[in-house]
């Protein structure tokens, strides 16, 4: 064969993988199911470069450069699967699968190890940047074995986004490692976006801004610690007006939020490892809260009190300014928290992540791209080993200077009947993780007082019971 690498799976993904890998220099096996996708991007895009299509999986194989490296872009699930069967029945050892899909974890590792006993390299790679990323340079997240990784590696990093001129791919780790940081960077996505949701909800109702003027204020806020790719289409959306009414656009939408899953990964996995993740979590009970028709209907139904004072903001200023700094806080608690739960599943599952590796690819070409990524990076380089993100001296300092209006913000939705569910559980978590000492003490007397489950003291080592119906008397149980 000829081919450096291949795509199957022709949908807009594959199609502007495939594209981008060959405006790189590449030569590209190109297949899919049925072959007028494979003739459509010939047509339309043939002269992007050295294309070499295939009607069977059969010439597929045969047509790439050992190690033969082929990128799957299908949907995630069963039809992944069907087509990993049909390449490794013509693929040699050494040879190199690669899903490129948002698949599910457990599953990329119970491929890479189905592959790995037949000699064949299995890479999860995880993917960002919807269908522009794939054509002009994604963020790109590949697991498996470094073996695979010196091949496929520098293709992937040349069509990568780019940022001060380092690529926006990198090693993640073994087996499962990419598509689970790509799943974490999806959960951080939905916490992201549901808080810049609720700064606008917040500045609508209390100040009665038109979303257009709302628009404006994000434009401004982009120009700061806030600069994100999420902040500049949120104010790009505020102020497009819809055609048909001439109103603004996001009061024509449905208020119901869909996920296809990701979020809810992060969140099972969350807690299976026991990582409080409290933004990304509310962020995605929010989408189910949203969606969950009879319930709202039932509440508004019922007339439910509200007993709320008007809000009344006497200098406006300050209170954009208070909403902007709740905002940055909130989102460096829901990336802290995230980051956490990546270094736990790096010690669950021996992936040994670097976590200031992932900050850096996040920089460019995925959906949370975003200026203060650069910081993350830094204060794991400061120390690799960060219990804490936001106990890393610039995010404590950038957290203390915020925390006054974080307070006011989340207690002026509170006192007006406004849900912001997931700046307040991130103000509730910073509370909780700094406190000198939290009523979990409490917790663990009531859990010894009905199911003797013990407890340990503060003064002294040892597993503890106290004889709660009988004469209270402690004993010690090792
Ligand atoms: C990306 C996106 C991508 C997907 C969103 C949508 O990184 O390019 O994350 O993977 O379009 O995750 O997800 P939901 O439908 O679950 O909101």
């Amino acid at each position: 064969g000829t081919a450096d690498i291949g795509v199957t799976g022709l949908a807009v993904m594959g199609s502007n993988l495939a594209r981008n890998l060959a405006r790189n220099g590449h030569t590209v096996a190109i297949h899919n199911r049925s072959y007028a996708k494979t003739q459509a991007l010939l047509d339309d895009h043939g002269d992007d470069g050295e294309f070499v299509p295939s009607e069977t999986t059969a010439e597929f194989v045969a047509s790439l450069k050992a190690p033969r490296t082929v990128i799957i872009m299908v949907k995630a699930g069963a039809p992944t699967d069907a087509v990993i069967e049909d390449l490794a029945a013509h693929m040699e050892p050494g040879d190199i699968i690669v899903d490129g899909g948002n698949a599910h974890f457990p599953d990329t590792r119970r491929r890479e190890a189905a592959m790995r006993e037949r000699g064949l390299n299995f890479v999860g790679a995880g993917i960002s940047g919807g269908e522009e990323g794939a054509l002009n340079g994604p963020s790109i997240m590949p697991g498996g074995t470094t073996e695979a990784y010196a091949t496929l590696g520098p293709m992937l990093e040349k069509i990568s986004a780019k940022v001060d001129g380092t690529p926006c791919c990198t090693y993640i780790g073994p087996d499962g490692a990419g598509h689970y940081v790509k799943m974490v960077h999806n959960g951080i996505e939905y916490a992201d976006m549901q808080l810049i949701a609720e700064a606008y909800d917040l500045l609508r109702s209390a100040l009665g801004l038109s979303a257009q003027e709302i628009g404006t204020i994000f434009e401004e806020w982009n120009t700061g610690d806030l600069e994100s790719f999420l902040i500049e289409i949120t104010a790009d959306v505020l102020q497009h007006t819809d055609a048909e009414t001439g109103k603004a656009f996001v009061d024509i939408i449905l208020d119901q939020a869909e996920q296809k899953g990701t979020g809810r990964w992060t969140v099972q996995s969350a807690l299976d490892l026991g990582v409080p993740i409290t933004g990304i979590a509310e962020a995605t009970f929010a989408r189910a809260l949203s969606g969950g028709v009879p319930q709202r209907e039932a509440a508004r139904a019922a007339n439910l009190t509200a007993a709320t004072a008007g809000w009344e903001v006497a200098d406006k200023a300050a209170f954009i300014e208070d909403v902007r700094r709740a905002l940055y806080a909130s989102k460096v608690v829901a990336y802290s928290q995230g980051f956490d739960q990546i270094a736990a599943a790096s010690a669950e599952y021996g992936w040994d992540i670097d976590r200031g590796a992932c900050a850096r690819i996040w920089r460019g070409g995925c959906i949370i791209r975003a200026r203060f990524l650069d910081r993350i990076t830094e204060a794991y380089e400061r120390d690799a080993d960060l219990a804490l993100l936001i106990s890393d001296p610039y995010f404590a300092h950038a957290i203390g200077e915020g925390v006054e209006s974080w307070r006011r913000v989340v207690a002026g939705a509170a006192l007006n009947g406004i849900p912001a569910p997931a700046f307040a559980s991130s103000l509730a978590y910073y509370d909780g993780v700094r406190a000198e000492r939290l009523p979990a003490a409490l917790v663990q007397a009531q859990r010894d007082f009905f199911g003797a489950h013990t407890y340990h003291r503060v003064d002294k080592e040892g597993v503890f019971h106290t004889e709660w119906s009988d004469d209270r008397s402690e004993t010690q149980q090792d």
